[in-house]
């Protein structure tokens, strides 16, 4: 039986007061486990940006509990998140993040000089990450001089460049073709083998399902089911 990485139960969300109040999480009872890429699916507005968020620790729950190898992690102080992120979580968010006025290197360098990670190794590793996502010729350029799926590349590197035990990514592959998607998702999926750690996925992308061990369909704020269990 593996552990579990993530547990939420009962996880409800709210966003606004009275008349515009929104149901965004109703509920929510998931569990990743251990080693597992794990895909949260659902139509646009479902909540699962929302409940990444939760996981992640950026936004409170309003009831329900949410663990995190083991941290409730909405029990952290801020200053706790910040440095239980910094040690064992990676993430891709929607919107990217990057920073603009610095290059493709400087961005995934960042968790490593932050866990202070000397900055020759540092150097090193994200170049090695770099590379094996195709960017080896882009590591100098700014974000705003490469394409969006090159963008997406340099998040997702800076995402796993130290290693985190657990990532998350929110819509990986929606602005990479087909290729390009597949090919990013190969290396995900390899991380997730190799290094033991678990990767959670939101995605509307059906061309990378084959990559999860397991799907949960998510619908208005709920985890309705699971689209496939491989194992
Ligand atoms: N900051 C916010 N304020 C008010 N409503 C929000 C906010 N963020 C999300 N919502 C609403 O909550 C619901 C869930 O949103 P979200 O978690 O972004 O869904 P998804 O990522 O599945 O598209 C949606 O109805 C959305 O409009
Ligand atoms: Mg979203």
């Amino acid at each position: 039986m593996k552990s579990h990485v993530v547990t939420c139960r009962g996880v409800k969300k709210d966003y606004g007061s009275e008349a515009s109040l929104v149901h965004a999480l109703r509920g929510v009872e998931l569990e990743a486990r251990a080693g597992e890429l794990l895909m949260l699916v659902g139509p646009s507005g479902c909540g699962k940006t929302t409940l990444l968020s939760i996981i992640t620790g950026i936004l409170h729950q309003d009831s329900g509990s949410c663990k995190v190898f083991d941290e409730e992690i909405n029990h952290l102080t801020e200053r706790e998140k910040t440095l239980f992120r910094k040690n064992h979580i990676g993430f891709v968010f929607q919107t990217l993040h990057l920073i603009p006025s610095i290059t493709a290197i400087e961005n995934v360098m960042i968790p490593l000089i932050l866990n202070e990670v000397d900055k020759e190794e540092a150097y090193d590793r994200s170049v090695k990450m770099l590379t094996r996502m195709g960017l080896a010729h882009r590591i100098d350029a700014l974000p705003s001089h490469m394409s969006g799926g090159e963008q997406q590349r340099v998040a997702i590197c800076r995402s796993c460049v130290h290693e985190p035990q657990l990532i998350v990514c929110d819509e990986p592959t929606s602005t990479l073709d087909h290729e390009t998607g597949s090919e990013v998702m190969k290396l995900m999926r390899e991380l997730v083998v190799n290094e033991s750690n678990t990767l959670i996925v939101v995605t509307h992308d059906t061309r990378i399902y084959g990559f999860a061990d397991r799907i949960l369909r998510m619908d208005d704020g709920e985890i309705i089911g699971e689209l496939k269990n491989s194992h």
